[in-house]
């Protein structure tokens, strides 16, 4: 109902729509229109009332619900599901537990994580308002061994999504995005499968969208950053989510087909950080070290250890810098 209200509202954004008009029209008391003004205005919608008037809406609110991404989703398939959540543990938890009845395509979006995860375990810092959480639940009919490609799809659409809206970043391969040296976003794909058949994949995309410096802890100032920090000005989260979430769509369709990724390798070759960068490689408990040289045709990185050239499909790769290993 509170949507429905919030749809009539924005249909008459200019003018004051009358409590009478909106309970005829949806078929509810005027007592009821009352209540669910209240809950979008708790929401942060601004909504003026004027007796004798009715209601006008002033400013929608900063959140990435489905009704305020729509207007800047072009998309076929992706995002035609979202379930929002003020708070949840993790969205990839979620997308997980519930992942056979979701529909290829569907994206789980939170304003906060209480138990937000990267990659290796590691926690993952997901204030609240402050930033993109969100995991999409993708199901191509392909063989379980193309899917680490996937995480190189997520990343250019992230980077590419950066681009449109004036922000220039950096891959880090296969899942971080960087802004002058430092982490604003991550991928972490999780995967379901049989031999040779996926039952389903869990994108998590985590962006640093508006961060302040001291949403993150001390052991992360010098390595993690955020958009608004870097930048110096305020992110349009539903701008930016919409189009990750439009660039995600087009890449995917491609992949979908045959698992073919070879459109991102020129994006990837020109806009990867770790090439040509020492690096260190860790395997379980093997650490190498060596030269990240190229990216092949498969979205591989290619690797010059002392031992001679070795491709990586995926894998923890920390770049050698002037403050240890990022
Ligand atoms: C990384 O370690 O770089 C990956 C970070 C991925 C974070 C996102 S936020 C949305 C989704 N839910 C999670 O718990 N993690 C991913």
């Amino acid at each position: 109902m509170k949507n429905k209200i919030l749809e009539i509202l924005k249909d008459n954004r200019d003018e004051f729509t009358s409590g009478e008009k909106i309970s005829e029209e949806l078929n509810i008391t005027r007592a009821g229109v009352w209540k669910n003004i209240s809950k979008l205005r708790e929401e942060g919608y601004v909504i003026d009332s004027i007796t004798k008037m009715g209601y006008k809406l002033i400013s929608t609110a900063d959140i990435l619900s489905k009704e305020e991404l729509g207007e800047y989703l072009s998309t076929e398939f992706i995002g035609k599901n979202i379930e929002y959540f003020s708070t949840i543990n993790s969205t990839n938890q979620k997308a997980k537990e519930d992942a056979f009845n979701l529909e290829d395509g569907s994206v789980l979006i939170a304003e906060e994580q209480t138990g937000g995860r990267g990659r290796l375990g590691r926690q993952w810092i997901s204030p609240d308002g402050k930033g993109i959480w969100m995991s999409i639940v993708l199901k191509p009919e392909l063989d379980p061994y193309k899917v680490s490609k996937i995480t190189l799809i997520g990343v250019v659409a992230v980077f590419n999504a950066l681009k449109n809206i004036g922000i220039d970043s950096q891959i880090k391969w296969p899942n971080d995005i960087l802004i002058n040296g430092k982490k604003v976003g991550g991928i972490l794909t999780e995967m379901s499968s049989e031999l040779n058949m996926i039952d389903y994949i869990i994108m998590g995309i985590g962006i640093n969208a508006n961060l302040d410096k001291e949403d993150f802890p001390q052991d992360l100032k010098n390595k993690g950053t955020s958009l608004k920090i870097e930048i110096k000005r305020e992110i349009n989260r539903k701008e930016l989510t919409a189009k990750i979430l439009n660039e995600l769509e087009k890449l995917y369709i491609e992949f979908k087909e045959n698992g073919d990724i070879g459109e991102i390798i020129p994006i990837l070759r020109e806009n990867t950080i770790t090439l040509g960068k020492e690096i260190l490689v860790i395997r379980g408990k093997t650490e190498r070290i060596g030269k990240a040289i190229d990216i092949d045709e498969q979205g591989e990185l290619v690797v010059e250890f002392q031992s001679g050239r070795e491709n990586i499909i995926s894998g923890q790769v920390s770049i050698r810098t002037q403050n240890g290993y990022i």
